[in-house]
């Protein structure tokens, strides 16, 4: 596989660059500052001299964006990591993904992939119980909440049919509401990234927790998209899509 890592010198370009070179990759870090050997490049020419089987992406959604379309242009698969997308952001990847193969995912972890069925299965099993979820990532994370807790949230809202309404922290005399789901973020230290699910009702509580122990858990999943997502034709692709093909 030859692989093209935008956002190179970032925290999680750094990881897959890494764990691309472990797997005996051919590897073409791609950065928008001077950090690496040749200063910061123009991705459409890189695209277009290198040919790579896929671009991965973990770096901003408005540099994803163009990272994307630039994918797009030249006909070359995006593995996308990055989260914190608003809708017009959103938009554009999906609009990309006319033209060539996208796969985003707002966490590449095997064990939040099972996370999101598990919850699924807990608010189906448990109706009228509370969910309150909790968040914790590294100080250096922009976006909360976590893309991996929205998409927690979703999967609850998905298992009961209908929006709950979300609670960002809570402050001041105010009752719980009965369907209401709060979210607790916390920002801390080098926290690479934990999720609980916290139901409670009929005097017992139930979590499910993931805690990722290492960025290298993210890199790995990445890659199995990146080599699942090489010579696929156009369109928009899951990452159930690459764990389903691989049980
Ligand atoms: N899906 C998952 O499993 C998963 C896991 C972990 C993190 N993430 C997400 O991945 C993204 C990156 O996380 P990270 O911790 O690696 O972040 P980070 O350390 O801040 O790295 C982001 C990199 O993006 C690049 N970049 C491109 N355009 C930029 C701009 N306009 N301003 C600043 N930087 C720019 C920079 O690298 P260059 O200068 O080298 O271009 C920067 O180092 C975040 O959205 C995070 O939530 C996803």
């Amino acid at each position: 596989m030859r692989v093209v890592v935008t956002g190179a010198t970032g925290r999680m370009g750094r990881t897959v660059r890494e764990a691309a070179e472990e797997r005996g990759w051919d590897v073409r870090p791609v950065s928008r500052s001077d950090a690496v050997e040749d200063g910061p490049e123009d991705l459409a020419a890189v695209l277009a001299d290198e040919r790579p089987d896929a671009v991965v992406d973990f770096t901003l959604p408005e540099a994803s964006v163009e990272t994307v379309a630039a994918c797009a242009e030249a006909g070359v698969p995006a593995v996308v990591g990055t989260t914190g997308f608003d809708d017009g952001q959103f938009d554009a990847l999906w609009g990309a993904s006319q033209s060539v193969a996208v796969l985003h995912a707002p966490n590449f972890s095997r064990g939040v992939a099972v996370l999101l069925g598990l919850v699924r299965e807990a608010v189906a099993a448990l109706p009228g119980y509370d969910v309150e979820l909790t968040e914790t990532h590294h100080r250096g994370k922009r976006d909360a909440p976590s893309g991996t807790a929205n998409r927690l949230l979703d999967a609850v809202d998905e298992a009961r049919e209908t929006a709950a309404e979300r609670v960002h922290g809570r402050r001041g005399a105010h009752l719980r509401g009965d369907g209401e789901v709060g979210v607790h973020v916390r920002r801390a230290g080098d926290v690479r990234g934990e999720h609980e699910v916290l139901f409670a009702g009929n005097d017992e509580v139930l979590t499910l927790t993931h805690r990722a122990e290492s960025r290298r858990v993210f890199a790995a999943g990445a890659l199995d998209a990146a080599a699942w997502l090489a010579g696929r034709e156009a369109g928009w692709y899951d990452f159930s899509e690459v764990l389903n093909d691989d049980a």
